[in-house]
């Protein structure tokens, strides 16, 4: 085992890491630790833009934008940290154009804008231009940039280290942070990260889905190590599954689609979403759009010989639109179902896409260990938080945002704090936890396999728990990942070896996706309302009386070594705007 010392830790190299790492290394000295090479994080997939009020194509200001976040969250959204979001898209944007990134253009030379869902004129009269985009490989853009400038400014990075652990040590009655234990994966050795502050930008946990459009990679590797150290997971009943995934696969298919003039239509090619909001028609918010399209499918009107997907038609844009706008999604098509989309609608359906909830912060990304309580020198940004911005639903681009935004305070809060801090002593035998599960993980011998658990995990997700849920369907799921959690005691991996043993990994992400699952289904089966991404059939009304508040969730250990998790909750920050009646 090998100790290292630094200033600040950064888990996760995708753009919130990258952002914060940016900052960080101008003021300490400081290290970032990623399961992938950076360039490969999935930021890389985000396509149609990145939100601002820049009004530079129509009248936009920061406060549509901000109240525009806050209906799309279905009020649960913490007001104050969306105002943030809002005011600081302006300057981020421009920080990523100063730093390189190749936006598209308006003929005059500004940084074009398009539509997407959600984003409206006014508090909701039509939708505007308020994406900043670099045709639809937006993400891959950022993270190439910031990629660039971390090169630049000397951030020193560990590639193919997998954070397993969260270093914590009490002192004078207070949980501080003393570092994290990752594993090496070329050489299967442990290596201890002491640090003054560690930030975790590790990303998402979408993987306990099969239909999604989440890489192979996000197992929420951050979440539930701060889970199983007795921090609070917030919100995680509210799951975004974004609208347009292609048919069966779940590959994303941008919003920006819909935004250039996409159409959704079913199997009578009727344009089905003026229906359902009439105004946004197709650039209603997520939940609604997706909760449409699965209403037509139930309703009988879906496409194809099985009537379980709907259309996303391009048909009647211009190909030179298409081509310069979106190169990517296109070709998808073409390469994945055969379909030529100048002349085709596209198969779509819904697509598990995004983690609302995550680590509890505060707007200087600073964690909290109870409602008001923070973890001294712990930060988290990006998907692997909770801020709370998105609320009960994301609206497109405002994830591309919030990792822009929140990445670079949590950089710069993660390094001040570290300037005046001093190292925390480690627990003793700091790696003991991560060399048990890694010993007893390689030498186990029982008949139950990775791939078969995580598969059973993510069908009984997909049955239950995804865009409509009831108390029937969420119990059913909480059956199933209980037996499964049993199973999972007894699995083994094939490969014995040290040296790039990615079975052994998939192994270890498999208990965090079982964990995370289970405080998913736990959290939505309390919530007994619909709101935002959570729709209950049992509950289909928001009950803001009852439910008006954040979930904390925690984990509890008995005496015996039971496991339990307790829920908790937590005021929402309210300051301009009263919950309303949310149409689109
Ligand atoms: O549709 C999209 O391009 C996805 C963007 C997002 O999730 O923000």
């Amino acid at each position: 085992m090998q100790i290292h010392t630094y200033d600040t830790v950064i888990v996760g190299a995708g753009g919130a890491g990258m952002r914060a790492a940016i900052e960080a290394t101008q003021r300490s000295r400081t290290a970032v630790l990623t399961k992938l090479y950076p360039t490969r994080s999935h930021t890389g997939a985000a396509q149609g833009g990145m939100a601002a009020a820049l009004a530079n194509v129509e009248d936009d200001n920061w406060e549509w934008h901000t109240f525009d976040t806050v209906k799309g969250g279905d009020y649960l959204v913490d007001q104050d940290a969306a105002e943030i979001l809002a005011k600081e898209a302006i300057d981020s944007v421009l920080d990523l154009e100063r730093m390189g990134l190749p936006f598209n253009r308006t003929p005059d030379g500004l940084i074009d804008q398009r539509r997407f869902g959600g984003h409206s004129r006014n508090h909701g009269e039509a939708p505007v231009r308020r994406s900043c985009y670099a045709a639809d490989r937006t993400g891959h853009m950022i993270l190439q940039t910031l990629y660039q400038n971390c090169v630049k400014e000397g951030v020193e990075f560990f590639n193919e280290f997998y954070v397993l652990d969260l270093l914590l040590t009490t002192v004078d009655g207070v949980r501080r942070t003393a570092g994290v234990v990752a594993y090496e994966l070329a050489t299967g050795e442990l290596h201890v990260f002491r640090a003054k502050a560690v930030v975790f930008a590790s990303g998402g946990n979408g993987k306990f889905y099969k239909v999604t459009s989440n890489a192979h990679t996000l197992t929420g590797d951050g979440q539930a190590a701060a889970f199983r150290r007795g921090l609070p997971l917030e919100d995680m009943e509210f799951f975004q599954f974004h609208p347009t995934g292609i048919w069966k696969m779940g590959i994303l298919l941008t919003e920006g689609a819909r935004g250039e003039g996409g159409i959704l239509r079913n199997k009578d090619g009727e344009r089905f979403m003026e229906k359902y909001a009439p105004v946004m028609k197709d650039l209603a918010s997520r939940d609604v759009v997706s909760r449409s399209i699965y209403t037509e499918i139930r309703e009988g009107r879906g496409c194809g010989p099985d009537g379980d997907h709907v259309h996303l038609d391009l048909t009647h844009l211009p190909p030179e639109q298409l081509d310069a706008k979106l190169p990517d999604i296109t070709e998808f098509a073409r390469t994945y179902l055969g379909i030529e989309p100048y002349t085709d609608p596209i198969p779509i359906q819904p697509t598990a896409h995004y983690a609302m909830g995550g680590i509890p912060t505060n707007v200087r990304g600073e964690v909290l260990s109870t409602n008001t309580d923070v973890v001294p020198g712990l930060y988290a940004a990006g998907e692997v938080a909770c801020v709370s911005v998105h609320g009960a639903n994301r609206l497109g681009t405002n994830s591309l945002l919030d990792i822009n935004v929140f990445g670079r305070r949590a950089g710069i809060a993660a390094a001040e704090y570290a300037a005046d801090a001093d190292l925390v002593e480690l627990p003793e035998d700091p790696a003991r936890f991560v060399a048990d599960e890694v010993t007893r993980m390689r030498g186990a011998t029982g008949n139950e396999r990775v791939t078969v658990i995580r598969r059973a995990l993510q069908e009984t997700m997909d049955r239950n728990a995804m865009v409509f849920r009831t108390e029937q369907t969420l119990k059913e799921a909480l059956e199933d990942i209980t037996a499964l959690r049993k199973r999972y005691r007894n699995v083994s991996v094939q490969d014995k070896g040290r040296r790039f043993n990615t079975d052994l990994l998939e192994a270890l992400e498999l208990g965090n996706l079982l964990d995370l699952a289970e405080v998913l289904v736990v959290s939505a089966l309390a919530r007994k309302e619909s709101r935002g991404g959570h729709y209950r059939e049992d509950h289909p009304h928001r009950d803001d009386v009852n439910f008006m508040r954040h979930t904390m969730a925690y984990r509890e250990v008995d005496s015996q070594g039971n496991e339990t998790i307790r829920l908790d909750y937590k005021p929402v920050v309210q300051t301009r705007y009263q919950p309303q009646e949310r149409t689109y």
